[in-house]
């Protein structure tokens, strides 16, 4: 730059070089140029040769991009210096200079980031959507398998496993949406807001905004160059995507284990111990379960870069790019390798039927049924309370307590008892919306189905 007469300090450079990791802008970058180029040549700034030599240029550079042919050179500062530089050396500096009209690295970097961003959240949408789908699709063959549920992770009522699946089913339809809604604040276009107060030239901003696929313009040029919302929006959608991913592998890493027994991964997504030959350890589910922290830090990355900070552009903002990459590469990856563990993975119904034929997730249910008899919830509850106690003390199970024993508790404990106790009562009962029941499970899947086919609808 000309202002300055001292070449950069090593020291700062290092810093302040963002070409390791901006290049991956590099198509955005191009598109852009060529459709800001468009408009200066339409309003008659450039000449029609000079146009046509500076496309013809920036589809060299995008070529060069591609074949990862292109090269940096230590002077170049970011992704749209080195672009530049590289023009000025295809169709000369004379030419290559005027594409620079009209527009500042702060509004060209903020539209390269919004591009970006809406390419990436169209993406996890996607991929959330080829998951709900494994999710109906197992939820469906264990519609009626049932495994106990668990509060504080001990056994609590039984449910469906198509019940328990269908539950991330509706936290990733949540997911979608905020990605969706990712997408939408990404599709505002900052060009045209100048370096910070607006232009001198007569751009069409809505012209640009459709040819590069945007649906509005900023409408305030501060705002405009200043704005990282739209990767705030992304990055607080894969947070919390993360944290279900979290949830979803802790539980596949727990039922993995010999203690739980309810489900075999998928070998190619487990690995060996280099020790213990028996071992196949989930490490795909840890993964899982392990990556959010990193995407929530991304998140607080960039928000604490964005907090505080005056408008409109200071350097701080070439902070926000590696925690979105960051985070839209671990979304994206988790979200592919959810997908495939989903496809091979198999529930060993067997064990988790076993475990739910415990008769004290029965409990409940007998409380349930003094209730009816005319009891107090509470009342009943601490009635059901003695029988636990007495099972607990003389090493039977609530099916193995004498019809005197029980008269002596409650006169309301009477032969429906022992009906209670059979296993199906227990599940069938829960026939409200939203409950475990076969006819409740139904609906939900049908209620699931049609969210798939659609989008940008409230999928709870
Ligand atoms: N590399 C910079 C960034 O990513 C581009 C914008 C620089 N603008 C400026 N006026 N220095 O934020």
């Amino acid at each position: 730059m000309a202002r300055t007469r001292k070449e950069p300090d090593p020291r700062f450079w290092k810093l302040n070089r963002s070409v390791s990791f901006d290049t991956r802008l590099a198509p955005y970058d191009v598109r852009q140029s060529r459709v800001h180029l468009g408009e200066l040549s339409r309003i008659g700034v450039i000449s029609e040769d000079d146009a046509r030599s500076l496309d013809a240029a920036l589809q060299v550079v995008a070529a060069e991009f591609d074949a990862e042919s292109f090269e940096f050179i230590a002077r170049d500062e970011d992704i749209h210096m080195a672009i530049e530089r590289r023009l000025g050396e295809i169709c000369g500096t004379d030419v290559a200079g005027r594409l620079h009209t009209g527009r500042s690295r702060n509004d060209q970097v903020a539209t390269d980031l919004a591009m970006f961003t809406a390419d990436r959240a169209d993406r996890a949408a996607l991929l959330l959507a080829d998951v709900q789908a494994e999710i109906l699709r197992l939820a469906r063959d264990h519609a009626g398998d049932p495994l106990p549920g668990y509060t504080h992770l001990q056994r609590a009522q039984p449910v469906y496993l198509g019940h328990h699946l269908m539950a991330y089913f509706w936290m990733f339809g949540r997911d979608r949406r905020r990605f969706e809604a990712a997408r939408a604040a990404s599709s505002v276009l900052p060009l045209g807001s100048g370096a910070m107060a607006g232009i001198n030239w007569d751009i069409d901003r809505d012209r640009l905004a459709g040819e590069l696929g945007f649906d509005s313009v900023s409408p305030n040029s501060i705002d405009g160059v200043s704005n990282r919302d739209f990767a705030l929006d992304y990055l607080a959608a894969a947070s919390i995507c993360a944290s279900h991913l979290s949830r979803l592998g802790s539980e596949l890493v727990l039922w993995s284990s010999t203690e739980f027994g309810f489900v075999r991964l998928d070998e190619g997504f487990t690995s060996g111990s280099s020790i213990m030959p028996q071992k196949q350890n989930p490490d795909s589910a840890e993964l899982l379960r392990a990556k959010s922290g990193r995407v929530t830090a991304d998140f607080q990355a960039l928000i604490s870069v964005l907090h505080g900070l005056p408008l409109t552009y200071s350097k701080d903002l070439q902070e926000d790019k590696e925690p979105l990459f960051d985070a839209a590469d671990t979304i994206e990856a988790s979200l592919e390798m959810l997908v495939g563990m989903l496809e091979g993975i198999e529930f060993l119904t067997e064990e988790m039927v076993l475990a739910s034929a415990d008769e004290m997730l029965a409990a409940t249910e007998i409380a349930d049924m003094l209730v009816r008899k005319g009891l107090p919830f509470r009342e009943a509850h601490s009635v059901v309370g003695v029988l636990v106690r007495l099972c607990l003390e003389s090493g039977r199970s609530l099916s193995e307590l004498g019809e005197d024993e029980l008269k002596a508790v409650s006169d309301l404990l009477d032969a429906e008892y022992f009906a209670v106790l059979k296993q199906d009562n227990w599940l069938e009962s829960k026939r409200t919306s939203g409950g475990t029941s076969r006819v409740s499970l139904e609906s939900q899947f049908e209620l699931a189905e049609s969210h798939l086919d659609r989008t940008g609808d409230d999928p709870s």
